[in-house]
């Protein structure tokens, strides 16, 4: 018996009693080797010692101070760290709790901006096909998973969408790769073009597409042509680094390889890695400038912003990954799990595709390798892998409607930062038993 709204009301999940490092242990006795970290949020494990000690420190000293009336020692300083580390201009930091805030935060404060310089017809966003921005109704309005968003289209914002930067589905047979960034650029100003630039606020995309798409990096030099196109309207390159942020592609920020600085990024997972319910929104000064000369308040707020807790959390997760080299870790276990998941799967009858950046990858599932055919929809792969994995005490993140929202499956893998190596090998060996045992099926 349960009172909760599960997210199936037809089965109650098994019971979390405790987690150690890459383990998550249940009421059962089961143990569960952590290879998405959750939904891409535990990049530090679990029962991380100086996570927990720094949260107890800052609940004996400070549980919570109302932002209307106070700041925190902690809560600066986390900001502080934030902007030292990100892309240049970033120069602000508000912060939230969880993702899909962090995302309705960037689309205010991208909107509040444009009225502050006197834009105020500026009222369009532009997203890709094949996202996810979160769950709440503007986060949900700027996404692109279609599954997602029908039921609740009606309550939803139009928004102008174009292809996500997808080359192992979209480059055509022949087409040169900067042939195919080439032709994605056009289709975003054309879309720039067609909506009118002086009525588009934003450009959002996820650097490297989290939960929809597995993991798919971009192109090379598609942020840049992105980059370009939104300064020659005046418009806003909004990056949601929710799930791919925060160290998970081997730096702080993803968009960080693709050499370009939004003028703003989401984070949230990564933040807290967990312990606490965090994100924030950076933002380059100018557009906090604007509000400061401006009206002189940003208009938004939730009871919990700037949370102390959640704000020590962040801050002893930054030091964690500072003290450990974690980023360079990551670097280094990400290529030793694209080799292991090359090794068993790269020539696997049913896995097209292997891709991703650091400890954020993916495998993609098809029918036939050579025309890339994806399983029948209704066969719910992605939820048999999903099954057959957590039955061998593994949790890996699979998804279906990879390709348009209906057809397709892939499975997500977002292992700890700390991972071993033996332990990623442990990770891919219950995998490809999952796999097999699910086409199988
Ligand atoms: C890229 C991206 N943006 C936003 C969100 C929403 O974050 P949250 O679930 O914390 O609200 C997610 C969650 O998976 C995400 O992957």
């Amino acid at each position: 018996m349960t009172y909760i709204i599960h997210r199936s009301l037809r089965q109650t999940p098994p019971v979390a009693v405790s987690g150690a490092g890459v383990r998550v242990f249940d009421s059962a006795g089961n143990a569960y080797l952590d290879a998405s970290g959750g939904a891409a949020v535990s990049s530090l494990g679990h029962g991380h010692p100086d996570i927990l000690a720094a949260m107890h420190r800052q609940i004996d000293r400070c549980a919570y101070a109302h932002t209307a009336f106070f700041t925190t020692e902690v809560a600066e300083e986390l900001a502080e760290r934030l902007v030292a580390q990100a892309p240049a201009g970033i120069e602000a930091v508000y912060l939230v709790s969880g993702g899909s805030e962090a995302m309705e935060t960037a689309l205010k404060l991208a909107r509040q901006y444009f009225v502050e310089g006197g834009e105020a017809r500026r009222s369009v966003f532009i997203a890709r096909r094949q996202s996810y921005h979160g769950n709440t109704l503007g986060a949900l309005a700027v996404g692109g998973n279609e599954w997602r968003r029908k039921p609740f289209a009606p309550l939803l914002m139009e928004v102008p969408r174009v292809a996500p930067c997808y080359e192992y589905r979209d480059r055509g047979a022949g087409q040169s790769v900067e042939a195919y960034t080439a032709c994605l650029l056009d289709e975003l100003e054309t879309a720039i073009m067609a909506a009118g630039p002086q009525n588009v606020i934003g450009f959002i995309a996820e650097p490297v597409v989290g939960a929809t798409g597995g993991a798919i990096p971009p192109t090379p030099g598609y942020f840049k042509g992105v980059r370009e196109i939104c300064d020659r309207h005046g418009v806003l390159f909004i990056a949601d680094e929710v799930m791919c942020g925060m160290g998970r592609t081997g730096t702080m920020f993803a968009i960080e390889q693709d050499g370009v600085a939004p003028d703003l990024i989401t984070v949230a997972k990564g933040l807290g890695a967990g312990y606490q319910a965090v994100g924030a929104v950076l933002a380059q000064g100018a557009i906090v400038e604007r509000l400061r000369q401006g009206s002189g308040a940003f208009l938004h707020g939730h009871t919990y912003v700037g949370h102390p807790v959640a704000a020590a959390a962040a801050l002893a997760v930054q030091n964690v990954i500072a003290r450990d080299g974690l980023l360079e870790q990551v670097q280094k276990r990400g290529a030793t799990l694209k080799r292991m998941l090359g090794d068993v799967f790269g020539k696997h009858p049913h896995v097209g595709d292997i891709r991703g950046r650091g400890l954020f990858v993916g495998i993609e599932l098809v029918q036939d390798r050579a025309t890339r055919e994806a399983f029948p929809p209704a066969r719910k792969l992605h939820a048999a892998i999903k099954n057959e994995a957590m039955a061998r005490g593994l949790m890996v993140y699979p998804m279906g409607g990879t390709i348009d929202g209906q057809r397709g499956d892939h499975v997500l893998l977002a292992p700890p930062f700390i991972v071993t190596a033996s332990e990623l090998s442990e990770m891919v060996g219950r995998l490809a038993e999952a796999v097999d045992a699910a086409l199988k099926v």
